[in-house]
This record gives C-alpha cells, sequence and structure tokens, in this order.
C-alpha cells in the first residue's frame, strides 16, 4: 500500500493554483503530455488558472491531449448540461489544444458499449495517460464508478446514484439529470501514470478521511488510489479538515 501526498493549501483558489502548478509544469517538460480530465463544480478555478496562465503564454496545448472522464447518457454534446459544454466553456474555447485532441465520451452513441471499448482504444492509442486530475463525490466516487464499482472495470456505462444525481441537479434546467453516464474507469483511470484528486469545501471532509485513511473497499471508490504509487491529493482547509495531519506539518 502506498500513502498519497496530500497537499492542503488554504482555500480553493489555492487548490486551483496547486494544481495548475501541476499541470503546467507537466506540459512544460512533456508538450504532448496525455490528460485525463474532470468536470464539476471543483475543477472550475483549475481551468480558469490554466487559462490565465495560457493568456500569459506559459502554456501550449497544441499538442497536449486530453480525455474527459465522463459524459451523461442520453444528453447531446451541444446541449448546455453536457460535459462537452461544461469543458468548451471553461477550457477549450480559450486554449490552443486541436479540436481532435480532445477527447469526451459521447452519451448520445447507438452502441454505447462500442463507444466505451473506443474510448479505450483512443486511450491506449496514445499511450495511456500521464496524468489524471479527479474531483471526489460525496460518497466518495471517481469519476462516474460509484461505490460498490468493482476496481477492475474500464470505461463503461454506469448507473449515477440518487445523491450524485442530486448533487448535478444544478445544472441540467428542470433540475434532473440522466441516471447513467459513460465513465472512465478505475482501471483505466489507476494506469494513469500520475494522479492528481482535488477536493474543496466542508462537504468533502469525511469522505476524503475516508478514502485516505479508511479501509480500501469499493463502498469507497476513491480508496483504490491508496494502491497507486504516485497520487497527490490537493485539498483546501476544509476538506482536508478531519485528515489526521498534513504531510507538510510531519
Ligand atoms: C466529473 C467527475 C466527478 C466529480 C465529482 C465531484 O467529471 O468525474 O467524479 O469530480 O462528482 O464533483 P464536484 O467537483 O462538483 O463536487
Amino acid at each position: 500500500m502506498f500513502r498519497p501526498r496530500v497537499l492542503i493549501v488554504k482555500d480553493p483558489s489555492s487548490v486551483a493554483v496547486a494544481g495548475a502548478d501541476v499541470v503546467e509544469e507537466l506540459i512544460t517538460e512533456r508538450p504532448d503530455a496525455v490528460l485525463a480530465l474532470p468536470t464539476g463544480r471543483t475543477p472550475i478555478d483549475l481551468y480558469r488558472e490554466l487559462v490565465r496562465r495560457t493568456r500569459l503564454g506559459r502554456i501550449d496545448w497544441s499538442r497536449v491531449r486530453a480525455f474527459n472522464l465522463d459524459e451523461w447518457v442520453g444528453v447531446p454534446a451541444d446541449s448546455e448540461a453536457s460535459y462537452a459544454s461544461f469543458m468548451n466553456e471553461h477550457l477549450y474555447a480559450h486554449v490552443n489544444m486541436p479540436a481532435t485532441h480532445r477527447f469526451i465520451p459521447n452519451g448520445l452513441a447507438p452502441d454505447l458499449d462500442g463507444e466505451c471499448r473506443q474510448y479505450e482504444d483512443a486511450i491506449e492509442s496514445v499511450g495511456g495517460i500521464e496524468l489524471a486530475i479527479l474531483g471526489i463525490g460525496r460518497n466518495g466516487h471517481i469519476g462516474f464508478n460509484e461505490p460498490g464499482t468493482p476496481f477492475e472495470v474500464r470505461t463503461h456505462v454506469a448507473t449515477v446514484s440518487a445523491d450524485t444525481r442530486a448533487a448535478n441537479a444544478y445544472s441540467f434546467p428542470g433540475g434532473d439529470p440522466p441516471s447513467s453516464a459513460i465513465t472512465v474507469g478505475i482501471a483505466t483511470i489507476m494506469l494513469a501514470r500520475r494522479i492528481v484528486l482535488l477536493a474543496t469545501g466542508d462537504e468533502k471532509a469525511l469522505i476524503l478521511r475516508r478514502a485516505l485513511e479508511g479501509a480500501v473497499d469499493v463502498s469507497v471508490p476513491a480508496s483504490v488510489l491508496q494502491r497507486h504509487s504516485n497520487v497527490t491529493i490537493i485539498a483546501d482547509e476544509r476538506a482536508g479538515s478531519l485528515l489526521p495531519r498534513p504531510v507538510s506539518e510531519r
């Protein structure tokens, strides 16, 4: 078992800055890096910071490839609620990553299982993911791998739990997200050479402690990260408040 590095910083903006440092350093070192990217509330500040640095000429995305972790089933890419729209709004419209380098599962594919296989193939064909950036659900999910999902699964169609649907209701006009989504699997995430998980706010404090300090078990999907040798958790003081002691103070 490995111990993830834990970086506790003051607030959500500091989480964004620390996360952006990791991304900027990686792209500077490896201009053709392959990323896995999350959506949700947590990474919005990170993307804003990355866009700011891009405008300053510090990040060149022209050779970077990025795979989103997930997309809703049945939501057209051009709908405001899709994760494709989210990525355009917060990152892709503002950086020079070619459209052919941006991958998001197609939640409208007639053959969803085939779409999942193709997504895995696309990840493999570029040599796998160098850096996966994750958020964490209140129930410990990563991507849309909900509690109970076997650690061995690759990209698949997942059933989204009632809690996760409630947490995402804000981004749907009728407040009613779909009950399924395509998600990169836990096994796919674990094959990333490096993982950074971002967490902010009180509502993530308990689950972060369970994920990092509790047993590794499918009931808390993020606990699997204890089995990866290169994980950094970047949490603000609120999300990190129940962790025993930040590494920086040890
Ligand atoms: C979304 C994703 C999810 C979110 C998680 C936290 O692409 O992969 O696992 O990271 O639901 O969402 P927020 O950041 O909205 O709390």
